[in-house]
């Protein structure tokens, strides 16, 4: 039998809240992760907490829902930076809940109900009891895929759904067989697969929420270390449904290191090099994330990116990798974007990539201006 660990608790601070979790400090001297956590925290996804913070409170939301919430620390931020009337906090770990208990009171937040239960069996309560909320988080460990059907009826109509998905093997194509059991869609890994990634979990969540006549459209996306992030504004409407998945569904054809996008829903003729079915759209709406406030530089730096990529196509070069097959050095990222500029091409970096370019141009459009910039 495993010996019963003693692991002490924490007092941490984030954003305008302090709260006790398991003192990772301590778990690490025992050559334990951070995942083995009996209550779960995770530093490195302040700037997705405070995402979640700044879009609910531009949004004026008022209710949420963290159905696996672990140590609460993100119920208490919507409660005490969000401004929620009301929270609800739910993970299957009861010592989990017994915390968060404790970490309400010791912020004074009287708005956060803690519960002990699935979170698709509380999804589905709150639907079937009414009590659907205006924001709903999914943030479990791995992918996201099992718990979507659940969790988009726990959404109240024109409400939003803000969906972590840490499982990036399969969602980048290094797991094609696993991509496809989990996601429905084709796909290898590609230089591009971090977008690729985030369009898959689109094209998912869409299709999934068809099938109860709800348009879920995305309306902030992006990928940052070790997952990808989607909120989604959900509407009710089977046309609207249909005409999403209608218009915003297409696929990629990968040729000799170049790539284009196939628009339409139907199954191109099955060749070599075409996968999909993805969302070809863009994956944030730039109007949207204008009206957002962000609470700190990090925030406004990564919507600043956003809005600046979402004018422009789907996927992107990597500019490491076009330098070395054409064996030549690396010139500036911007010296590059800008002579594409200058040659009428759209042209920006992506967020993803330090040495991604995303332009309309073509490969070998983009190795000509390589080419220009390094011959001297
Ligand atoms: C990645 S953590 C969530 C982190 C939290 N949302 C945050 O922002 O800090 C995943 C949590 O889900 C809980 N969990 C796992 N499976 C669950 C299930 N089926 N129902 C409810 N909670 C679950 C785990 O106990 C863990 O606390």
């Amino acid at each position: 039998m495993m010996p019963k660990l003693n692991i002490p608790l924490k007092l941490y601070s984030e954003g305008k809240v302090s709260f006790y979790s398991t003192d990772l400090d301590y778990l690490g001297e025992l050559g334990l992760a951070y995942t083995k956590a009996p209550v779960f925290y995770n530093p490195k996804m302040k700037l997705n907490r405070d995402v979640t913070i700044s879009l609910f409170a531009s949004l004026s939301l008022k209710t949420a829902a963290d159905l696996m919430a672990a140590s609460g620390v993100r119920a208490l931020r919507l409660a005490a930076e969000g401004n929620a009337q009301e929270v609800l906090a739910n993970d299957s770990s009861c010592l989990s809940v017994h915390i968060i208990k404790m970490n309400a009171r010791l912020n004074g937040l009287s708005n956060i109900k803690a519960s002990c239960s699935d979170a698709r069996l509380m999804a589905e309560k709150l639907s079937w009891e009414g009590y659907r909320m205006e924001y709903v988080d999914l943030d479990p460990f791995g992918s996201p895929a099992p718990y979507i059907d659940s969790f988009l009826r726990a959404v109240k109509r024109g409400g939003v759904i803000g969906i972590t998905a840490t499982d990036t093997p399969p969602l980048f194509g290094l797991y094609p067989d696993k991509l496809f059991r989990f996601y429905g869609v084709w796909g290898k890994k590609f230089f591009f697969h971090k977008e690729f990634g985030i369009r898959t979990l689109i094209y998912f969540v869409v299709k999934t929420a068809a099938r109860f006549d709800l348009a879920a459209r995305p309306i902030l996306s992006y990928g940052r270390e070790h997952y990808v992030r989607t909120f989604f504004q959900l509407e009710r409407g089977a046309s609207a449904s249909s005409d999403l998945l209608k218009n915003n569904i297409g696929w990629i054809e990968y040729l000799d290191g170049d790539f284009s996008v196939i628009r339409g829903k139907d199954l191109p003729v099955r060749k070599k090099g075409v996968v999909g079915p993805v969302w070809i759209s863009s994956i944030s709406d730039i109007d949207l994330i204008r009206r957002i406030r962000p609470i700190n530089e990090e925030t406004s730096n990564l919507l600043a990116a956003l809005v600046r990529e979402a004018g422009g196509p789907p996927l992107y070069y990597l500019l490491d990798d076009i330098c070395s097959a054409m064996r030549t050095r690396v010139p500036k990222i911007d010296d590059v974007i800008l002579k594409l500029r200058e040659l009428g091409y759209f042209a920006c970096r992506t967020h993803l990539e330090p040495l991604g370019i995303k332009t309309n141009a073509s490969r070998k459009e983009l190795e000509n201006v390589v080419r220009e910039l390094t011959a001297s």
